[in-house]
C-alpha cells in the first residue's frame, strides 16, 4: 500500500482488497437499471447466505437500506451511478446518483460508477468519474470505475477494454472493473491500478466461470465482481464457496468445482 496514502483511504482499501492482494465482490446492483432481475427479486434473501463468503457487497443505497442488516460483515461498495433503464433509450446515459454525504452516512468502503467510453455519453460519464474521484478523494473513499459497454457486447475485446481501463486509471479510479477477454494481460498490463473481472450473463457451466476467473487472475486481475453466475446458479452458496477458494485459497478450477459439487450435494 502506498506510504503516502491517507490512513482512511488505506483503511477502506484494506476492507475491499484482502492481505493476499485479492478480492471477491458480490454484485447485486442490477436492479438499478434492470428492475427485479431473475433470482434477485428479493435481494435481501438472495444476499444473506452469500455474505459470509465475500469481501464486499456491491449494491445501491436504496436496496442496502431496505434489506441489508447494517451489522453485516463484508464491506459495502455503493453503486453510485445510474439514470438509465432496460426500456429506456440509451443505457450509457448515466450520471452520479448519490451525494457524498450519503456515501459517508452509509459508511461505504468504496463506490462504483460506470463509464461508457466510445458512446455518445463518453464525455458525460468520464466527467462524472472525475467529479466523483475529486469528491471521494477529499474523504478517503476509493472509487471503482466500471468499464460498461451497454448493449455493445462487441466491445468486450482487448483493444477497447485496455483503452477504457487505462483511461479510468488516468482519471483516478482506485480499482477498475472490466470484462474478461482474450489476451487479457494486454488489459491488465496497460492499467496501473488493480483490475477486477466483471461477470456477465449466466454461463452454461460452473467450470466455465471458474476457469475464466482463474485465467483472469493468472493474467493479472486481483479478483472478481460477480453476480448472475452466483445467485442465478442452482446452488448460489456452492458458487460463492468455490469462488472464495479460487480467489483466496489458491484452488484450481477443478478443486473449486469439486467444492461447488460438495456444497450443492449438501443441499445449499
Ligand atoms: C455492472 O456494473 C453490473 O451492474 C454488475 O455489477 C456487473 O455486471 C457484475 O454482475 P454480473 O456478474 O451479473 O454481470
Amino acid at each position: 500500500m502506498n506510504a503516502q496514502m491517507d490512513w482512511g483511504m488505506a483503511n477502506r482499501l484494506s476492507k475491499t482488497i484482502k492481505p493476499d492482494g485479492h478480492c471477491f465482490y458480490l454484485a447485486m446492483d442490477h436492479g438499478y437499471f434492470q428492475g427485479p432481475t431473475h433470482s434477485l427479486e428479493q435481494p435481501g434473501k438472495a444476499a444473506e447466505p452469500l455474505l459470509p463468503y465475500v469481501d464486499a457487497l456491491f449494491m445501491t443505497r436504496g436496496v442496502v437500506r431496505a434489506v441489508i442488516n447494517p451489522a453485516m460483515s463484508p464491506a459495502l461498495i455503493l453503486r453510485v451511478s445510474g439514470g438509465n433503464s432496460m426500456v429506456g433509450k440509451d443505457l450509457a446515459n448515466e450520471e452520479v446518483t448519490t451525494s457524498i454525504e450519503d456515501i459517508l452516512r452509509m459508511n461505504a468502503a468504496a463506490v462504483g460508477i460506470s463509464v461508457y467510453i466510445g458512446s455518445e455519453y463518453e464525455h458525460q460519464t468520464l466527467m462524472s468519474l472525475a467529479r466523483l474521484v475529486n469528491e471521494c478523494s477529499a474523504y478517503g473513499i476509493p472509487v471503482m470505475a466500471v468499464t460498461a459497454v451497454g448493449r455493445e457486447v462487441e466491445k468486450m475485446e482487448p483493444r477497447y477494454l485496455a483503452l477504457a481501463c487505462r483511461i479510468c486509471a488516468e482519471f483516478g479510479a482506485a480499482v477498475v472493473k472490466t470484462y474478461y477477454c482474450q489476451n487479457f494481460e494486454k488489459v491488465t498490463g496497460g492499467c496501473p491500478v488493480p483490475v477486477v473481472i466483471a461477470g456477465g450473463p449466466k454461463t452454461d457451466s460452473e467450470l466455465e466461470v471458474l476457469q475464466f476467473v482463474y485465467n483472469g487472475m493468472q493474467e493479472g486481475a486481483i479478483g472478481v465482481n460477480l453476480g448472475r453466475n452466483i445467485w442465478q446458479n442452482e446452488s448460489p452458496v456452492g458458487m460463492a464457496r468455490a469462488l472464495q477458494a479460487l480467489i483466496h485459497e489458491k484452488a484450481t478450477p477443478q478443486q473449486a468445482y469439486d467444492l461447488f459439487l460438495s456444497v450443492k450435494q449438501g443441499g445449499k
